[in-house]
């Protein structure tokens, strides 16, 4: 089965993917979160080292653009190319409201005719093959048949779909039965994504959908870093692995970030791994008001250390009163 780490922005930048990939091998791509290009390509030197293969190296990243305008696209993905990489992904999923007022991300949906203009310009001239990256629909899911028949019109390599319209955000299930639509009639790969937390989960979508091309998994993974590996019929995550996988990456922030910006993110880290855990509230609550590293480093070996791993672990929103970071 192929397994794709789903972008995660905020949490799964070049850091993250390279301690990732080195303690849990075995995803085949990472999908890196969006770049959203501007006339000018300029960016923070955060995204840029984010985006460099030298900071990506041994990691298999596919960087994803988020872009309205055709030539912002066309020059970003032309830079990728020139820097080594062999694939963009265009982001038409991301429901964020500040994204979607811009008309980019998931509010590309709504637009089929501007939405064909712009696929017709970036897969006429774009320098690298274009995956996509969607959601089902803008308002409704009434909307899937037509955007299916205007994604199988491009050569797409795969399309990556998550199958909840933007208006719903994270809420409800995602429409699975969609999912087997677009791969009975896409020309390319469709790799599911949504909602697949734990093996359990997994073995429930196989049932339904027994020869998926492959799954990308977001939340799941970033609660329990070892899913991929489980799926693959691995062992299971042990706390070990996760105070391991926490340690390292803490190293690695702390060496490459300056130190005020390392809890923040450790914080992003830590709102998803406690939920691998259970934990005594007073552990959660002195993590929660660390802010300076050493409080930082405490509260969490000593939360590491008290508490156990839980029996069912996967992603849960909200988190139940009281365990949530
Ligand atoms: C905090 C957060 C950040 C995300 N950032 C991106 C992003 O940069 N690009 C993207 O295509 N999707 C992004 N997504 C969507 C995920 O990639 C994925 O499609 C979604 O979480 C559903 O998969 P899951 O149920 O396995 O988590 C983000 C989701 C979350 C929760």
């Amino acid at each position: 089965m192929i397994l794709y780490y789903a972008p995660l922005e905020g949490l799964t930048d070049a850091i993250y993917r390279r301690v990732h990939r080195e303690m849990f091998p075995g995803l085949t791509k990472y999908f890196m979160p969006f770049v959203s290009p501007s006339r000018a390509l300029s960016f923070t030197s955060r995204q840029l080292a984010d985006i460099s293969p030298a900071e990506n190296a041994g990691v298999p990243a596919v960087p994803q653009i988020l872009a309205n305008n055709a030539d912002y696209f066309l020059d970003m993905a032309r830079a990728l190319r020139d820097a080594g990489y062999a694939e963009v992904n265009l982001n038409l999923g991301c429901p964020s409201g500040t994204v979607t007022a811009k008309g980019k991300g998931a509010g590309m949906l709504k637009d089929l005719h501007a939405l064909a203009r712009f696929l017709d310009r970036v897969f006429a001239h774009s320098a690298l093959p274009i995956s996509l990256k969607t959601r089902a629909g803008y308002e409704s899911v009434d909307e899937f048949a037509a955007l299916l028949d205007l994604f199988v019109r491009y050569p797409a390599p795969e399309w990556i779909l998550h199958p909840r319209t933007c208006r719903e955000n994270y809420r409800g299930s995602p429409h699975r039965a969609l999912y087997a639509e677009a791969a009975a009639k896409a020309p390319f790969p469709v790799v599911y994504n949504g909602d697949v937390f734990s093996k359990a989960d997994y073995d429930g979508f196989l049932s339904a959908f027994p020869e998926p091309y492959g799954l990308a998994l977001g939340r799941g993974l970033a609660v329990n870093p070892a899913l991929g590996r489980e799926l693959m019929g691995g062992p299971p995550l042990t706390l070990q692995d996760l105070s391991a996988f926490h340690d390292r990456l803490y190293y690695e922030y702390l060496k490459h970030w300056p130190e005020h910006a390392v809890v923040g993110r450790m914080h992003g880290v830590m709102h998803y791994l406690v939920q691998a855990l259970s934990c005594p509230p007073p552990l959660l609550r002195a993590l929660r008001r660390s802010t300076a590293v050493q409080e930082y480093t405490d509260a969490a070996a000593r939360l590491f250390r008290e508490s156990a791993l839980r029996e069912n672990i996967r992603f849960t929103f909200p988190p139940p009163e009281g365990e949530g970071l």
